[in-house]
Protein backbone atom coordinates (compact mmCIF):
# COMPACT_ATOMS: atom_id res chain seq x y z
CA UNK A 1 0.00 0.00 0.00
CA UNK A 2 1.23 3.06 -1.09
CA UNK A 3 2.32 5.58 2.65
CA UNK A 4 0.19 8.15 3.31
CA UNK A 5 3.12 11.04 3.70
CA UNK A 6 1.44 14.41 3.56
CA UNK A 7 2.84 17.81 2.18
CA UNK A 8 1.66 20.96 4.12
CA UNK A 9 0.81 23.21 2.27
CA UNK A 10 1.21 25.46 5.32
CA UNK A 11 -1.66 27.42 4.60
CA UNK A 12 -3.69 28.14 7.29
CA UNK A 13 -7.13 25.94 7.44
CA UNK A 14 -6.28 24.39 4.02
CA UNK A 15 -3.98 21.20 5.70
CA UNK A 16 -7.05 20.69 7.97
CA UNK A 17 -9.81 20.73 4.79
CA UNK A 18 -6.76 18.15 3.18
CA UNK A 19 -7.03 16.29 6.42
CA UNK A 20 -3.21 16.62 6.72
CA UNK A 21 -1.85 18.01 3.91
CA UNK A 22 -1.54 16.99 -0.09
CA UNK A 23 -0.47 13.07 -0.41
CA UNK A 24 3.23 13.08 -1.38
CA UNK A 25 3.54 13.24 -4.91
CA UNK A 26 0.34 14.39 -6.04
CA UNK A 27 -0.21 16.46 -8.77
CA UNK A 28 -2.54 19.34 -8.05
CA UNK A 29 -4.50 21.58 -10.35
CA UNK A 30 -5.03 24.87 -8.44
CA UNK A 31 -8.04 26.77 -10.63
CA UNK A 32 -9.82 29.72 -9.91
CA UNK A 33 -10.89 33.05 -11.48
CA UNK A 34 -8.60 36.21 -11.87
CA UNK A 35 -7.82 37.56 -8.82
CA UNK A 36 -8.79 34.43 -6.33
CA UNK A 37 -5.27 34.13 -4.80
CA UNK A 38 -3.60 31.45 -7.09
CA UNK A 39 0.19 33.02 -7.63
CA UNK A 40 0.02 33.74 -3.64
CA UNK A 41 -0.87 30.70 -2.42
CA UNK A 42 1.98 28.78 -4.74
CA UNK A 43 4.18 31.68 -3.43
CA UNK A 44 3.02 30.96 0.28
CA UNK A 45 3.18 26.93 -0.90
CA UNK A 46 6.66 27.18 -1.91
CA UNK A 47 7.81 29.44 1.45
CA UNK A 48 6.22 27.30 3.53
CA UNK A 49 7.83 24.15 2.85
CA UNK A 50 11.90 25.90 2.58
CA UNK A 51 11.69 27.42 6.15
CA UNK A 52 9.05 25.46 7.91
CA UNK A 53 9.43 21.73 6.38
CA UNK A 54 12.94 21.77 4.90
CA UNK A 55 11.71 20.87 1.39
CA UNK A 56 13.39 22.50 -1.48
CA UNK A 57 10.42 24.42 -4.24
CA UNK A 58 10.77 25.54 -7.30
CA UNK A 59 8.57 28.13 -9.51
CA UNK A 60 7.98 28.02 -13.18
CA UNK A 61 6.76 31.23 -14.03
CA UNK A 62 5.18 31.19 -17.41
CA UNK A 63 3.79 34.81 -16.95
CA UNK A 64 5.35 37.02 -14.30
CA UNK A 65 8.96 37.94 -14.11
CA UNK A 66 11.10 36.73 -11.10
CA UNK A 67 11.37 40.41 -9.59
CA UNK A 68 7.52 40.60 -9.82
CA UNK A 69 7.44 37.62 -7.68
CA UNK A 70 9.49 38.44 -5.31
CA UNK A 71 7.61 41.56 -4.80
CA UNK A 72 4.43 39.98 -4.61
CA UNK A 73 6.24 37.58 -1.70
CA UNK A 74 7.74 40.20 0.03
CA UNK A 75 4.24 41.58 0.50
CA UNK A 76 3.88 39.13 2.55
CA UNK A 77 7.23 39.26 4.61
CA UNK A 78 8.66 36.31 2.94
CA UNK A 79 11.61 36.49 1.55
CA UNK A 80 12.69 35.13 -1.93
CA UNK A 81 15.55 36.69 -2.68
CA UNK A 82 17.33 34.87 0.74
CA UNK A 83 15.63 31.55 -0.48
CA UNK A 84 17.11 31.99 -3.58
CA UNK A 85 20.54 32.41 -2.21
CA UNK A 86 20.41 28.87 -0.07
CA UNK A 87 19.46 27.28 -2.40
CA UNK A 88 16.15 26.66 -0.73
CA UNK A 89 13.94 28.23 -3.49
CA UNK A 90 14.74 28.96 -7.48
CA UNK A 91 12.36 31.18 -9.94
CA UNK A 92 12.77 29.78 -13.08
CA UNK A 93 11.13 31.73 -15.79
CA UNK A 94 11.18 29.89 -19.35
CA UNK A 95 9.57 30.59 -22.84
CA UNK A 96 7.17 27.76 -23.30
CA UNK A 97 7.41 27.50 -27.87
CA UNK A 98 10.33 24.98 -26.83
CA UNK A 99 8.20 22.82 -24.65
CA UNK A 100 10.83 19.99 -24.45
CA UNK A 101 13.53 22.23 -23.04
CA UNK A 102 10.57 22.96 -20.48
CA UNK A 103 10.31 19.44 -19.21
CA UNK A 104 14.53 19.07 -19.64
CA UNK A 105 14.78 22.22 -17.37
CA UNK A 106 11.93 20.95 -15.11
CA UNK A 107 13.47 17.45 -14.59
CA UNK A 108 17.11 19.00 -14.17
CA UNK A 109 16.58 21.92 -11.82
CA UNK A 110 14.54 19.22 -9.38
CA UNK A 111 17.30 16.69 -9.23
CA UNK A 112 19.99 19.51 -9.12
CA UNK A 113 17.76 21.18 -5.71
CA UNK A 114 16.69 17.97 -4.49
CA UNK A 115 13.07 20.13 -4.88
CA UNK A 116 10.27 18.09 -3.30
CA UNK A 117 7.68 21.19 -3.93
CA UNK A 118 6.98 22.29 -7.82
CA UNK A 119 4.76 24.81 -8.72
CA UNK A 120 3.88 25.74 -12.36
CA UNK A 121 1.81 29.08 -13.07
CA UNK A 122 -0.44 29.80 -14.88
CA UNK A 123 -0.89 26.34 -16.69
CA UNK A 124 -3.40 28.46 -18.52
CA UNK A 125 -0.90 29.93 -20.63
CA UNK A 126 -0.61 27.01 -22.83
CA UNK A 127 -3.62 27.50 -24.72
CA UNK A 128 -1.59 30.73 -25.97
CA UNK A 129 1.30 28.19 -27.60
CA UNK A 130 -0.27 26.01 -29.22
CA UNK A 131 -2.77 26.76 -32.74
CA UNK A 132 -4.65 23.33 -32.03
CA UNK A 133 -6.30 22.22 -28.64
CA UNK A 134 -5.46 18.94 -29.41
CA UNK A 135 -1.75 19.96 -29.46
CA UNK A 136 -2.04 22.04 -26.20
CA UNK A 137 -4.15 19.26 -24.92
CA UNK A 138 -1.48 16.22 -25.97
CA UNK A 139 1.31 18.60 -24.43
CA UNK A 140 0.04 19.23 -21.04
CA UNK A 141 -1.31 15.04 -20.71
CA UNK A 142 2.34 14.86 -21.51
CA UNK A 143 3.71 17.54 -18.72
CA UNK A 144 1.56 16.30 -15.96
CA UNK A 145 2.84 12.45 -16.73
CA UNK A 146 6.11 13.36 -16.36
CA UNK A 147 5.21 15.49 -13.44
CA UNK A 148 3.33 12.67 -11.55
CA UNK A 149 6.55 10.39 -12.40
CA UNK A 150 9.26 12.72 -10.40
CA UNK A 151 9.41 12.64 -6.70
CA UNK A 152 7.91 16.06 -6.21
CA UNK A 153 4.69 17.57 -5.20
CA UNK A 154 3.32 19.77 -7.88
CA UNK A 155 0.82 22.66 -8.77
CA UNK A 156 0.34 23.69 -11.54
CA UNK A 157 -2.54 26.51 -11.95
CA UNK A 158 -5.80 27.07 -14.14
CA UNK A 159 -7.73 30.27 -14.71
CA UNK A 160 -11.90 29.92 -14.76
CA UNK A 161 -14.10 32.16 -15.54
CA UNK A 162 -16.02 33.20 -12.37
CA UNK A 163 -18.88 31.11 -11.17
CA UNK A 164 -17.31 28.19 -14.11
CA UNK A 165 -15.65 25.61 -13.85
CA UNK A 166 -13.32 24.98 -16.89
CA UNK A 167 -10.55 21.96 -16.83
CA UNK A 168 -7.25 23.00 -18.24
CA UNK A 169 -7.19 20.41 -21.28
CA UNK A 170 -8.93 17.50 -19.43
CA UNK A 171 -5.64 17.44 -17.03
CA UNK A 172 -8.30 17.34 -13.72
CA UNK A 173 -9.83 14.49 -14.99
CA UNK A 174 -7.77 12.55 -16.42
CA UNK A 175 -4.35 13.19 -15.31
CA UNK A 176 -4.60 15.36 -11.73
CA UNK A 177 -4.58 13.58 -8.31
CA UNK A 178 -6.38 16.85 -6.91
CA UNK A 179 -8.22 19.81 -7.87
CA UNK A 180 -8.07 23.04 -5.38
CA UNK A 181 -10.72 25.52 -6.28
CA UNK A 182 -10.38 29.06 -5.24
CA UNK A 183 -13.67 31.37 -5.95
CA UNK A 184 -14.84 34.66 -6.25
CA UNK A 185 -18.64 34.88 -5.38
CA UNK A 186 -21.01 38.04 -5.67
CA UNK A 187 -23.54 38.13 -3.02
CA UNK A 188 -25.14 41.48 -2.98
CA UNK A 189 -22.83 44.41 -3.33
CA UNK A 190 -19.92 42.28 -2.62
CA UNK A 191 -17.59 39.54 -3.66
CA UNK A 192 -16.76 36.67 -1.34
CA UNK A 193 -13.85 34.67 -1.56
CA UNK A 194 -13.77 30.93 -1.13
CA UNK A 195 -12.20 28.00 -1.32
CA UNK A 196 -12.87 24.17 -2.06
CA UNK A 197 -11.26 20.95 -2.72
CA UNK A 198 -13.15 19.23 -5.84
CA UNK A 199 -11.11 15.63 -5.12
CA UNK A 200 -7.82 14.65 -3.81
CA UNK A 201 -6.41 11.28 -4.16
CA UNK A 202 -5.26 9.40 -1.52
CA UNK A 203 -7.32 11.44 1.31
CA UNK A 204 -10.44 12.04 2.86
CA UNK A 205 -11.73 15.97 2.58
CA UNK A 206 -14.16 18.08 3.32
CA UNK A 207 -16.71 19.11 0.57
CA UNK A 208 -18.14 21.94 1.54
CA UNK A 209 -16.93 25.70 0.58
CA UNK A 210 -14.84 27.57 3.07
CA UNK A 211 -14.18 31.21 3.42
CA UNK A 212 -11.02 32.55 2.38
CA UNK A 213 -8.99 36.06 3.72
CA UNK A 214 -6.17 37.32 1.74
CA UNK A 215 -4.45 38.30 5.08
CA UNK A 216 -1.41 40.69 5.05
CA UNK A 217 0.59 36.77 6.32
CA UNK A 218 -1.09 35.41 2.97
CA UNK A 219 -4.46 33.23 2.28
CA UNK A 220 -6.68 31.81 5.21
CA UNK A 221 -8.91 29.12 4.96
CA UNK A 222 -12.08 29.58 6.90
CA UNK A 223 -12.20 25.52 7.57
CA UNK A 224 -14.59 25.49 10.55
CA UNK A 225 -16.95 27.87 8.86
CA UNK A 226 -19.29 26.85 5.52
CA UNK A 227 -19.35 29.74 3.16
CA UNK A 228 -22.78 31.45 3.33
CA UNK A 229 -23.75 29.97 6.55
CA UNK A 230 -22.57 33.28 8.43
CA UNK A 231 -24.40 35.67 5.89
CA UNK A 232 -27.45 36.96 6.28
N1 LIG B 1 -1.20 42.45 0.62
C1 LIG B 1 -2.42 42.06 0.28
N2 LIG B 1 -3.41 41.99 1.20
C2 LIG B 1 -4.65 41.58 0.85
N3 LIG B 1 -4.99 41.21 -0.39
C3 LIG B 1 -4.06 41.26 -1.34
C4 LIG B 1 -2.73 41.68 -1.05
N4 LIG B 1 -2.02 41.60 -2.19
C5 LIG B 1 -2.87 41.16 -3.14
N5 LIG B 1 -4.10 40.95 -2.63
C6 LIG B 1 -5.27 40.45 -3.34
O1 LIG B 1 -4.86 39.31 -4.08
C7 LIG B 1 -5.27 39.41 -5.44
C8 LIG B 1 -4.23 38.85 -6.37
O2 LIG B 1 -3.90 37.57 -5.98
P1 LIG B 1 -3.12 36.65 -7.02
O3 LIG B 1 -2.19 37.43 -7.86
O4 LIG B 1 -2.55 35.51 -6.26
O5 LIG B 1 -4.32 36.13 -7.89
P2 LIG B 1 -4.30 35.18 -9.15
O6 LIG B 1 -5.43 34.25 -8.97
O7 LIG B 1 -2.94 34.63 -9.35
O8 LIG B 1 -4.65 36.23 -10.29
P3 LIG B 1 -4.35 36.20 -11.86
O9 LIG B 1 -5.51 35.49 -12.44
O10 LIG B 1 -4.30 37.61 -12.21
O11 LIG B 1 -3.05 35.48 -12.06
C9 LIG B 1 -5.41 40.88 -5.68
O12 LIG B 1 -6.41 41.08 -6.66
C10 LIG B 1 -5.81 41.42 -4.34
O13 LIG B 1 -7.21 41.38 -4.23
MG1 LIG C 1 -1.58 34.73 -10.94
Amino acid sequence: MREDIRIKTGVPGLDEILYGGIPKSNLVVLSGDPGSGKTIMCLQYLYNGATKFNEAGIYISLEESEEELIKIAADFGWDFNKLQKEGKVAIITVELYDFDKLKNTIEDAISKMGAKRLVIDPGVIFRLYFERELDARKRIMGLGKMLKKINCTSIITNEIALDKIDSLFGLEEYVADGVILLYHTCSQNKFIRSIGVLKMRGTKISEKLHPLQITKNGLKALHKQELFEDIK
